[in-house]
């Protein structure tokens, strides 16, 4: 076997997210920062990951859908994962490759649409399999290939939010063990080509071990009937500490009993992992027993997993009087637990972040920072890269992020110029009588 790729070494993985880019000074604020360099050092660890282990990797747009980036994306995976008709149907207009589709239950409209262009289509109950079996064979007499799969629940997560939990208690994410014998007595599984599980978050290969032990003990009598498995995303592979050794050690074990199913993951992190920010400027500094900066960004509009997760992002001052052997100082974070002491309220340099709108919680965290922050001061958050500018939204009228490229340290492009229509056009029409 090839040398596994190790992640430890991903060429800029020291860099990612510190190093001096004169480029954060120039770029107009809010701005989300793709830096192609880092995407491009990600993406071509997963390719050699990919072929040393023998796996297909696809890539989850639902993480980040910057479809500028999809031809460059494309060029190291085979494909892409759609959440339902709309990411599908971007996949089929920027992403040149396999396109799968999984949806906890589809309309008749969309399947109409989805089964014109898909490669792979996933049902999360036998009854929704069912219900579109006439069109599927439809489509396949009409000479449309594609397959066709069944996401199972594995009944195992480690997994500590709820949120993002998929075999949690009362889980509608795939079909537990006990409902896929009962649909397997009724409809068979013929026409059914693979099984599909996605268990993990931002997990190590030593949680995949123990999710895939559960999917074999709850579904082993399926699987050799299967050409192909997908065990789903969640997969960290792009982190540092990635137990790749352990990875290749669970496939090994796996393939001595399954050796002829093509393996599947599809990570959305993992692509885009520590390869872009969130810059943003100091507007105003007020005082309420500590020092409050208020930012042109805000947690809710444009970060909302700082709230959901919820998580701290890095941060860093735009100084290059404050930095360390060219990389910036990172700013020191804060919990709120900690304010409970007043001597910590006292803390030189302790700014809590907070957003220009109206919302009391729209706040990022609190921060100890290099010097006193100033007006005009633009600080920037990190991995800004995932499930942030997918999950934007204008409340407030807060204006979304400019998109820009880093092509280069100092070398960026705006792929696109945030508008006061883009918070017009999703709130209504200007033609009702
Ligand atoms: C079915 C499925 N596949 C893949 C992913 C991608 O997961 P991640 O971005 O954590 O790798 C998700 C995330 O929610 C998912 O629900």
């Amino acid at each position: 076997m090839q040398q596994l790729p190790n992640p430890k070494k991903l060429l800029s993985q020291q860099t990612r997210t510190s190093s001096i880019k004169p480029a954060f000074h120039e770029i107009e604020t809010p701005a989300y920062v793709f830096d192609l360099e880092l995407l491009r050092d990600n993406l071509k660890y997963l390719h050699q990951l990919a072929n040393t282990l023998n796996v297909k990797i696809i890539f989850a747009q639902k993480s980040y859908s910057f479809y500028s980036t999809y031809p460059l994306i494309s060029r190291y995976l085979s494909g892409s994962t759609a959440s339902g008709l709309y990411e599908a149907l971007l996949a089929k207009e920027e992403f040149p490759g396999e396109i799968h589709v999984y949806s906890p239950a589809y309309k008749p409209e969309e399947i109409i649409k989805l089964l014109k262009f898909v490669d792979f289509i996933y049902f999360n109950s036998f009854d929704q399999w069912q219900k579109y079996f006439d069109l599927i064979n439809q489509a396949k007499k009409a000479g449309r290939k594609f397959q066709v799969g069944l996401r199972v629940n594995p009944e195992y997560s480690e997994t500590e939010h709820d949120l993002y939990n998929p075999a949690g208690r009362f889980s509608r994410l795939g079909i537990t063990a006990e409902m896929f014998k009962q649909g397997v007595a009724k409809y068979g599984l013929e026409g059914i080509d693979g099984l599909h599980f996605h268990a993990l978050c931002e997990e190590n290969a030593d949680s995949l071990a123990k999710v895939l032990t559960s999917f074999e003990n709850k579904f082993s009598s399926y699987i050799q009937q299967m050409s192909w498995l997908n065990f789903g995303g969640g997969h960290h592979f792009t982190r540092a500490d990635y137990q790749v050794d352990l990875l290749a050690d669970i496939l090994r074990d796996f393939r001595l009993k399954y050796p002829e199913q093509t393996i599947y993951f599809e990570p959305g992190e993992a692509i885009s992992l520590d390869t872009g920010y969130l810059v943003c400027e100091v507007l105003d500094i007020i005082q309420n027993e500590i020092n409050i900066a208020i930012v042109d960004t805000s947690a809710t509009c444009h970060m909302p997993d700082v709230l959901e997760m919820p998580y701290t992002p890095r941060v860093f001052l735009l100084d290059e009087k404050y930095c360390k052997e060219g990389y910036y100082i990172e700013a020191e974070n804060i919990d709120d637990q900690s304010l409970k002491n007043p001597n910590v309220i006292k803390t030189n340099n302790l700014y809590r972040l907070g957003a220009p709108t109206c919302l009391a919680g729209d706040v990022i965290g609190n921060y100890k920072f290099p010097r006193p922050l100033k007006i005009n001061d633009r600080l920037v958050f990190c991995d800004m890269a995932l499930y942030a500018h997918v999950k934007t939204n204008t409340f407030n009228g807060m204006p979304l992020p400019n998109l820009v490229t880093l092509k280069s340290p100092d070398n960026f492009e705006v792929e696109r110029q945030a508008a006061y229509f883009d918070f017009k056009n999703r709130l209504g029409s200007a033609d009702v009588k």
